[in-house]
């Protein structure tokens, strides 16, 4: 993430974009602590995140829009800090914890009227400004056309999961081809394309089984206090 800051991750119903989110997730609270790594939650389906909001490196976690535009805001003043902080400390780099906004179906925040243009305006200031506050983006989005084109741009890297049409894949990694990818839900694999800026890598997805998650989460709940 240090030097791909924001990740977009997009594909159909049931593509994989859970079991992704879920293995970054796992991936950084079982090598990082909560010093290293904390997270900003926004979840406006209220069910792909919420085995998360109790953990120690949550700081918030929103399952409504105007929640969700006060972690937006949250995680902009906490990047302002850090660059007060860096400018006070002559650090190009910001030296502290990694700060992952993680955002589940992006669309929904930028389709409703009440949150879309500052919801917009914010992610992607938070793109923009983001990397060198060590603040990343990570979103999953299932409706491409809908996420505008200035805040796809923002996301250099994606993961391209399994699409409707090819017409979706083309929104996602500017070629078709994501359409062919193999249904996780009746093949029981899922595969993707890791798209950075040489060119989209097909990458078989790992799957974390639900009771390690549990476990790894009970973990952290149990360190809270
Ligand atoms: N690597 C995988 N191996 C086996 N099954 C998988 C794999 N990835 C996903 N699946 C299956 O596909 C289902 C849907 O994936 P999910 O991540 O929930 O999709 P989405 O969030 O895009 O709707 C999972 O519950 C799981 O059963
Ligand atoms: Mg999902």
């Amino acid at each position: 993430m240090a030097t791909r800051p924001h990740l977009l991750i997009a594909g159909k119903t049931g593509a994989g974009k859970s079991t992704v989110l879920n293995g970054i997730i796992h991936a950084l609270l079982t090598a990082t602590t909560p010093r290293d790594t904390q997270f900003i939650m926004i979840d406006l389906k209220r069910v792909e995140l919420s085995d998360y909001m109790y953990i120690p490196q949550t700081q918030r976690y929103a399952d409504d829009g105007q929640s969700a535009l006060q972690a937006l805001q949250q995680a902009l003043r906490i990047t302002d800090t850090r660059y007060a902080d860096m400018s006070t400390r002559r650090l190009k780099q910001y030296d502290g914890s990694n700060l992952y906004v993680i955002i589940d179906e992006l669309a929904d925040l930028l389709t409703t009227k009440a949150t879309k243009a500052p919801a917009a305006e914010m992610i992607q200031r938070l793109c923009q400004v983001g990397r060198g506050a060590r603040v990343h983006v990570i979103a999953c989005t299932q409706h491409i056309p809908t996420i505008p084109t200035a805040i796809r741009c923002n996301f250099s890297d994606r993961v391209a999961l399994r699409t409707t049409t090819a017409q979706d894949s083309r929104n996602i990694m500017y070629r078709a081809g994501a359409e062919r990818l193999p249904d996780p839900l009746t093949e029981h694999r899922a595969m993707g394309y890791y798209v950075t800026g040489p060119g989209p890598t097909l990458y078989d997805l790992p799957m974390v089984p639900a009771d390690e998650l549990r476990r790894v989460v009970e973990h952290w709940e149990r360190q809270a206090a």
